[in-house]
């Protein structure tokens, strides 16, 4: 039996509680925007057989979000977060406000700049997205002071952007990456998936499919990036639906162009997706080659 998560709302209280936890075993962390899913559901189980004990913390946070974008209709699911969070063993839960987490205003923090990687792809489609990942993530570092924080690959520039910030500014944290969890049919699950109508929901099963037929080409021998490119585009040419923002194989460290992906070095290259599916912008990456192929 589990019990329900300790609610914490304030920066001392949580600061406290992970301490106390702390002089006893290690503390893991997955943070999140809420309207949880089987994907952050993983995060947490895999820190929950790492660690003693696992913090989650629930913030929509306002500064990742541009003017245009769904912060005001983001999925606010509590309730329901709660509940797979205490089914999962989750010992605590950080859920602030945003006067806590920006008291002097949304124009006006002390933001985290990673040079480079924030600038392409999400970060040339979202300007200023990665500064408030960035910035939040380093916050909820300061308050939460875990031993292991967990991230999903499904949001691979994300990942590299934690992973460069952490590194730069000596947070201590230890980041472990998990895998994408899909629906048995391969679409990426992700909090904004509930937007999809049926028809659209079917519509963005070509961002995944994409990516198979990215896997099966270079299975299958072709190596040269424009090539697998075409591929990717050439299956999501299909689909009036869907309007491709970028479909892009880049070095999986960097985010840097390369002509041909290393089929010989597992994981060296990564296929990057990214489309809007009537007003829902989804992304979904494959790192090349895969481990097991
Ligand atoms: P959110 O979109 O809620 O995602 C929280 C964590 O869950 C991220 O590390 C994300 O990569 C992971 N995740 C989402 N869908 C997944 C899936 N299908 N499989 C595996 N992991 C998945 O990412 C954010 O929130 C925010 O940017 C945050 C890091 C919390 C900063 O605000």
């Amino acid at each position: 039996m589990n019990f329900s998560p300790l609610v914490l709302r304030s920066i001392s209280e949580t600061r406290e509680w992970s301490r106390e936890i702390r002089r006893s075993g290690t503390l893991g962390f997955v943070p999140t925007m809420g309207a949880l899913h089987e994907g952050h559901a993983e995060l947490m189980r895999v820190a929950a057989r790492e660690c003693g004990a696992v913090a989650v913390s629930i913030y929509v946070n306002p500064t990742q979000f541009g003017p245009r974008e769904d912060l005001g209709k983001y999925p606010r699911t509590f309730e329901s977060d709660l509940e797979l969070c205490r089914s999962v063993g989750v010992k605590a839960i950080f859920f602030p406000s945003d006067e806590i987490m920006y008291p002097r205003g949304r124009e006006n923090f002390t933001a985290v700049e990673v040079p480079g990687l924030t600038t392409l792809f999400e970060g040339a489609s979202r300007p200023g997205h990665f500064v408030g990942v960035a910035t939040v993530v380093t916050k909820l570092f300061g308050i939460v002071v875990p031993d292991v924080s967990y991230f999903g690959r499904k949001d691979y520039q994300q990942w590299l952007v934690i992973k460069r910030m952490t590194e730069d500014l000596n947070l201590g944290v230890t980041l472990r990456r998990v895998d994408t969890v899909r629906e048995p049919d391969g679409l990426a699950m992700s909090s904004r998936n509930r937007y999809l109508s049926a028809a659209e929901r079917s519509m963005a099963l070509s961002l995944s499919r994409s990516l198979k037929a990215v896997e099966m080409a270079l299975a299958s021998g072709e190596t040269q990036v424009k090539q697998l490119e075409k591929c990717m585009t050439e299956v999501l040419g299909d689909n009036p639906g869907v309007q491709l923002d970028y479909a892009r194989i880049v070095n999986a460290d960097n985010l840097k162009e390369q002509n041909v992906v290393e089929s010989h070095i597992p994981e060296s290259a990564v296929a990057l997706i990214a489309a809007r599916v009537g007003t829902t912008r989804l992304i979904d990456n494959l790192l090349l080659p895969p481990v097991s192929g």
